[in-house]
């Protein structure tokens, strides 16, 4: 891709660049009872010892078979961690804990609405819940290792259930996030080659019972078109023994798991010994193209970094609570609600709806009534809590040792704000950085080892070389406050293995940039390449400043300018689209869009609206733009190619640059006169 394109709708160009803030320190008491004080970690990890320091986090796993090979590289940059070693997600999440904890809570599921009762699913009925799932995959849907099944669920117990029931056997989830329309969901199955889709009837959101399994319909509809027949449509109910969608039921495709279940009551299924490298799960993810992207995770790499990080950075003990906002549906779900919490037999709260609702202060509540001593979320989030009740912490009595934040820059304004009022001036913060792609945590401090410094993620983790490279491949030295291009310098447990059915797009996107000899066997020739520009300090700390790529963070949710402008293209009357972000003081950013129209159409509200309708069709409400701006033509270079930079200066009212080398400098005027008024 050409350089200009790569970067023309870089967040990190509309980045706030704030200043360098001091150190905060942990308190004494946090320091006292933390799992990981020993600061030797860090030599223990270094490039020296790489990649045999990842014992370390394996060691934490019960296996089977003990791997042959730490690190594969033959296949390089597709890697095999642990080669040769055998062991399995659900025996290590599950199993293993029975001996000592069955009786302890695994998942406090808090229903949206505060009538209904919260439910506690120990370990032991964890165990019995996963293993009759795993028994109607195996048996009533004739599923097997190695097989894709789709998830499109709602934040509920069955749905750690069911990836769990998968695991067990060796089976591929792919989840995708219950907010996404069932177009969306369509694509996935298709790309996965899904037969199974398991779903459910409806949750809550806002108080309103949402009907869920009409997106099953379209889902399914949209992957016959492009060649994948569903077999079979397991859907899960919101209320047991009650069917809450007006939706009907397609006879022969349609199964109740809540009826299909009982014929397995009492059903035990053997953990499958899986390889260390079979995959464990896709997580589809936005990117710089259209479709979205299949990210494949590995079953040993990915349980041992997602457990070291979840004990380590998490600082999650038994006695803990601890509760992830995120949704399962995200990458953060996955690592750290279900497979790092149970791995470490932690209790983890899984929360079906609104974070403010029913008012400011569910959040604390929750917290308090359950105990809840750790406590992990995105700015987003903070942002909206400090601007809808900033005095509602103070009024509960709950007490946090350890907060988390993720998925976005989060001002350092923002970051005192949730260390002295949520948590209360006592808390430790860490801010993590990491990406789908990656599994587990790149950068943070380790919490007692590293003091804080707000707006910065923090040093590379133990074991990940972060390195910034400037456009041309030399290393942008540390404390020199310039940007460049974040890599890590080493391949690492947890990473992805490819992209799911296209390893030249694995290379091409995310090592090809600043990789000197593409036939090389060497990791040190391959430094991945995260898409996100950054600043590192003279203390090592690293400074996200925002994405250099065409991705677009929309309240922690991570979407791709072209999906959306794909989607407004489906508009009849659309010949052009245009996405760019646009500030927002509680979302991060929102997306503006751009469209020109066909010959022939004028423009008009109903236009306008049709836009907003497909992207919510195509891609999810997350997508809806906050303006669509019809206008007369776009700014283009002589090239031809639409200049987004331009659009995203108009739409943030700042500066527009230098416009004379364009195709079409005038239109420039005219749309800022649009814009404006
Ligand atoms: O731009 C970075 C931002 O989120 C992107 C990854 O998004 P996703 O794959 O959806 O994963 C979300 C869960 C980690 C990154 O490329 N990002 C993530 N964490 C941070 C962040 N930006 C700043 N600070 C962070 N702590």
């Amino acid at each position: 891709m050409a350089e200009k394109e790569y970067t023309e709708t870089s967040e990190a160009q509309i980045a706030v660049h704030w200043g360098e803030e001091g150190y905060y320190m942990p308190s004494v008491k946090f320091i006292a009872q933390a799992n990981m004080t020993d600061e030797s970690i860090y030599d223990r990890f270094s490039m020296d010892n790489f990649p045999d320091c990842f014992k370390e986090y394996a060691d934490l796993l019960d296996w089977y078979k003990y791997w042959d090979e730490i690190l594969d590289t033959s296949d390089a940059p597709c890697y095999k961690w642990f080669k040769g070693g055998l062991l399995n997600v659900s025996y290590n999440c599950i199993d293993r804990h029975l001996a000592g904890n069955s009786n302890k809570t695994a998942i406090h599921f808090v229903p949206e609405l505060e009538e209904e009762k919260i439910e506690h699913v120990t370990y032991r009925e964890l165990w019995v819940r996963v293993n009759e799932m795993a028994a109607v995959l195996l048996d009533f849907c004739g599923l097997k290792t190695g097989d894709r099944v789709t998830l499109h669920l709602p934040m509920l117990p069955d749905l750690p259930v069911t990836m769990l029931a998968c695991a067990r056997l060796g089976i591929i989830h792919s989840q995708v996030f219950g907010g996404f329309s069932g177009s969306a969901c369509g694509d996935r199955i298709t790309d996965s080659g899904s037969s199974v889709l398991i779903t459910m009837d409806a949750y809550y959101r806002g108080g309103k019972l949402l009907n869920h399994k009409q997106k099953a319909d379209e889902a399914v509809g949209i992957a016959e078109k492009h060649g994948q027949k569903v077999d079979k449509v397991l859907i899960w109910q919101r209320y047991p023994g009650k069917y809450s969608a007006s939706t009907p039921m397609v006879e022969g495709r349609d199964f109740f798991v809540n009826e299909v279940i009982k014929d397995y009551y009492g059903a035990r299924v053997e953990p499958v010994k899986m390889p260390a490298e079979a995959p464990l799960f896709l997580m589809y993810t936005s990117g710089t193209t259209g479709k979205p992207k299949g990210c494949q995770h590995d079953t040993g790499g990915y349980l041992a970094c997602v457990t070291a990080t979840s004990k380590y950075v998490q600082d999650i003990h038994p006695e803990d609570v601890y509760w992830c906002m995120a949704d399962i549906g995200w990458i953060t779900g996955h690592s750290y609600i279900v497979y790092g919490p149970l791995s470490i037999c932690a209790s983890t709260v899984i929360y079906e709806g609104i974070p403010t609702y029913p008012d400011a202060g569910r959040c604390w509540r929750i917290a308090q009534d359950l105990g809840v001593n750790i406590f992990h979320t995105a700015p987003t989030a903070i942002r909206a809590f400090r601007k809808t009740g900033p005095e509602e912490p103070a009024k509960y009595n709950y007490e946090f040792k350890h907060m988390t934040t993720v998925g976005e820059p989060i001002e350092p304004e923002v970051w005192k704000w949730y260390y002295e009022v949520v948590g209360k001036g006592k808390a430790v913060i860490v801010d993590t950085w990491w990406q789908t792609e990656t599994g587990g945590f790149l950068c943070s401090t380790i919490p007692a080892i590293k003091p804080m410094k707000p707006g910065s993620a923090g040093p590379g983790m133990p074991g990940i070389h972060c390195i910034i490279y400037d456009d041309k491949g030399n290393e942008v030295p540390p404390g020199k406050g310039i940007a460049g291009n974040l890599c890590i310098r080493n391949p690492w447990p947890g990473m992805f293995q490819t992209i799911w059915g296209d390893r030249d797009r694995f290379v091409r996107q995310y090592f090809e940039k600043y990789c000197k000899d593409s036939s090389s066997k060497d990791w040190r020739d391959w430094p991945y390449l995260t898409g996100d520009a950054a600043m590192m300090a003279e203390d090592g700390y690293v400074r996200i400043l925002g994405r250099i790529d065409d991705v677009i963070n929309v309240s922690g949710h991570r979407l791709g300018t072209k999906e959306l402008e794909s989607a407004a293209l489906v508009v009849e009357e659309v010949a052009e689209a245009a996405v760019v972000p646009i500030r927002h003081d509680i979302k991060g950013v929102e997306p503006d869009i751009y469209v020109a129209l066909k010959p022939g159409y004028e423009p008009s509200e109903e236009i306008a609206q049709k836009v907003n309708a497909a992207l919510v069709r195509e891609i999810g409400p997350i997508a809806k733009a906050r303006k669509v701006w019809i206008v007369p033509d776009m700014p283009k270079t002589r090239s031809g190619k639409i200049m987004r930079r331009v659009l995203a200066a108009i739409s943030n009212k700042s500066d527009v640059g230098d416009t004379m080398t364009l195709a079409n400098p005038e239109v420039v005027e005219d749309i800022k006169k649009m814009v404006e008024n």
